[in-house]
């Protein structure tokens, strides 16, 4: 068996031990940092001036088997809250405190609820589009053919729109719930691209955008991936290249086989789409990936964007343990290259 000093020394927590005549009996490294300094020895009282801590220790040296209680800490100006689970050590009628913080617990329920708010913000801006106009057909246009048909186009865009959303969410969603599964298809990039810009051939053709592929022509460029999600890669940013770069531009895919990427250890592929539009003020670049996140809300919005293209691309990027790098400078396009490790020959 342990004792329980080892175990309280192998805690990653900050963690003490008071006796029963209320001496900081021991304390690990992680308490030494919290308390910048060696408490042992002191007077709880003392040591830690918070009454409502005190007396949770209190009612654990008296009887009660465990409880909780907060701790506030102000180091730098910021303040730091942690939840202590109190705990009798039977034995020795000594009682263990563990600090826990709640900054990283917090933190991600502020991520969720500020993404709900989001979604919410961008569903409702449609639907209001929509409940408003079906009042204007109910009423002042019920007799306006003209109004009617031009109403029901921006309705049907409107609609299009929150499928839209409701479909990037959804692929989003299940591109999170993949993250921890290593792909495991054999995908060749090239393939990947041609067949991405074959869909693609009517939205560039509308913009009288010319796709411009530039095959790796001394091997083929194999990753082990997953075949749906590099196409979702490729195809995000190319839709983005041909939307915001140049009308009647070009938009450039090369790929090339790298020998050596010093954050693989090992050789990788990289795929590049450049476009020569008028570039991304580099304020946004840092930005670019997180959900939502447009540089022009209003154009992004009119051309259909739902914000999430980028984001899905980052976690596909991540999932592949790959990298995302964004290149631009204004009135000089962007390029954006995803570099991946190459699939281990043999
Ligand atoms: N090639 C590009 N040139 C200039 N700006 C770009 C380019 N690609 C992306 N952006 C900017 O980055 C923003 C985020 O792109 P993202 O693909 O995440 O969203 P979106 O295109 O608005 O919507 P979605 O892709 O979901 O339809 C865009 O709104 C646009 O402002
Ligand atoms: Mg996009």
């Amino acid at each position: 068996m342990p004792t329980s000093s080892e175990v309280l020394h192998a805690l990653p927590l900050p963690a003490l031990v008071v006796g029963g005549d209320r001496r900081i009996a021991d304390q690990n490294a992680a308490a030494s940092d919290l308390f910048r300094g060696d408490l042992t020895g002191r007077h709880l009282a003392t040591a830690i001036r918070q009454p409502a801590l005190l007396d949770a220790v209190e009612a654990v040296i008296e009887g009660t088997t465990s409880t909780t209680a907060r701790y506030l800490v102000t180091t730098h100006g910021q303040e730091q809250i942690f939840d202590v689970h109190i705990a009798a050590l039977e034995s020795d009628h000594s009682v263990l405190m563990a600090f826990v913080d709640t900054a990283p617990q917090e933190e991600a329920g502020q991520m969720r609820s500020d993404f709900v708010a989001n979604v919410s913000h961008e569903l409702r801006t449609p639907l209001t589009a929509l409940t408003g106009f079906i009042e204007t057909l109910r009423g002042p246009a019920r007799d306006d053919a003209a109004a009617r048909a031009r109403f029901l186009n921006i309705m049907a865009e409107e609609a299009g729109r929150m499928n839209r959303l409701v479909t990037d969410l959804l692929s989003l969603s299940r591109v999170e719930d993949m993250a921890r599964m290593r792909p495991t298809d054999l995908v060749d990039l090239d393939q990947v691209i041609a067949m991405v810009a074959t869909t693609l051939g009517p939205a560039a053709a509308d913009r009288q955008v010319e796709l411009v592929i530039q095959p790796c022509d001394e091997q083929p460029v194999l990753v082990t991936g997953d075949r749906d999600q590099l196409t979702q890669v490729v195809t995000n940013l190319t839709e983005n290249a041909i939307k915001y770069g140049r009308e009647g531009g070009n938009v450039r895919i090369t790929t090339r086989a790298l020998e050596q990427v010093p954050a693989f250890k090992g050789p990788g592929v990289e795929v590049s789409v450049e476009d020569d539009g008028d570039g991304i003020d580099p304020k946004h670049l840092g930005r670019l990936t997180e959900r939502f996140y447009r540089v022009d809300t209003h154009r992004s919005r009119e051309m259909g964007g739902t914000g999430l293209g980028l984001a899905i691309v980052k976690h596909i990027v991540n999932r592949h343990r790959g990298r995302l790098r964004i290149e631009s400078a204004m009135g000089q396009g962007s390029t954006f290259t995803v570099t991946l490790p190459a699939a281990a020959a043999g």
